[in-house]
């Protein structure tokens, strides 16, 4: 055999390997990417601190009808912390995953899920007070920064004090472009609605814990961006502070 010959099939062995290398990098990318689509959310989001949240609490306390009932936008709050596990329970009413495919406890236009959950903590038990995004597929909390923003929140939503009181507030995002891709001009009333679905999700949950809410929808877009550390495509759509409802006497209702 010439010393050519010989050659060649080095060569070949070598652009072999090589193309092996490109496709095992190219199978690696790929898993990557699914991965982070699944949880809805660009890597970069992930921050060495999250906090993996207990199940939801199924509570059997009040039916739908009741809950439905009861219903009442809350605005005074006991000073009462909230538990972590009634946290965890209004995150994924608002949108956990449910389904194998990544649906969701609240409906959405082409299933494209263009909302994010943002959450301000100030007084929760085994929580410490900052910001924090719920990450929907891992039923996790990753936090985006540390610090009680409450008051910046309740400045920036026109003075109403009363949403400092709040041990949380639940913020309400979208990337607008998320389902602009598909639907175009009828996105942003797709939007809306979805958002919501989602709003009634958590207020009927919270009522169903014991607690209260209210919807707060006046408020300043770029202030409330700033102040809840909102990635920079992502739009403020309602604000939900929840609470203790405060007692006639002043105190928080029994758990
Ligand atoms: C889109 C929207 C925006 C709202 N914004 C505010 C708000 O900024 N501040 C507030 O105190 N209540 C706000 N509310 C709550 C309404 O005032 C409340 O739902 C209404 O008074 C009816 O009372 P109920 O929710 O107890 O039935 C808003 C409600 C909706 C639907």
């Amino acid at each position: 055999m010439s010393r050519y010959a010989s050659d060649g099939r080095h060569d070949g062995w070598l652009r072999i390997s090589a193309y092996l290398a490109l496709v095992i990098g190219l199978v690696a990318a790929l898993a990557l990417t699914a991965s982070a689509a699944e949880l809805g959310s660009p890597m970069a989001n992930r921050t060495s601190s999250s906090v993996d949240l207990p199940d939801p609490t199924r509570v059997e306390a009040a039916s739908l009808g009741e809950a439905l009932a009861r219903r009442r936008s809350v605005r005074a709050f006991a000073g009462q912390a909230l538990l972590l596990a009634e946290v965890a329970t209004l995150l994924w009413a608002a949108q956990g995953r449910t389904g194998p495919e990544g649906l969701r406890t609240a409906p959405s236009a082409g299933a494209l899920f263009p909302l994010e959950i943002y959450l301000a903590v100030g007084s929760v038990e085994g929580l410490a007070p900052g910001i924090y995004r719920y990450v929907s597929g891992r039923h996790r909390l990753d936090q985006v920064a540390v610090g009680d923003a409450r008051r910046a929140l309740a400045r920036a939503a026109l003075d109403q004090s009363w949403i400092a009181d709040a041990p949380v507030i639940l913020i309400i995002a979208a990337v607008p472009s998320r389902t602009a891709a598909k639907y175009g001009d009828r996105s942003a009333r797709y939007i809306a609605m979805e958002a919501g679905h989602v709003g009634q999700n958590v207020y009927l949950q919270a009522v169903a814990l014991g607690l209260g809410t209210t919807v707060v929808g006046a408020f300043d877009d770029g202030r409330v961006k700033d102040a809840a550390k909102l990635a920079s495509d992502h739009e403020p759509f309602a604000l939900y502070p929840v609470g203790h409802p405060k007692t006639a006497a002043g105190g928080a209702a029994p758990r």
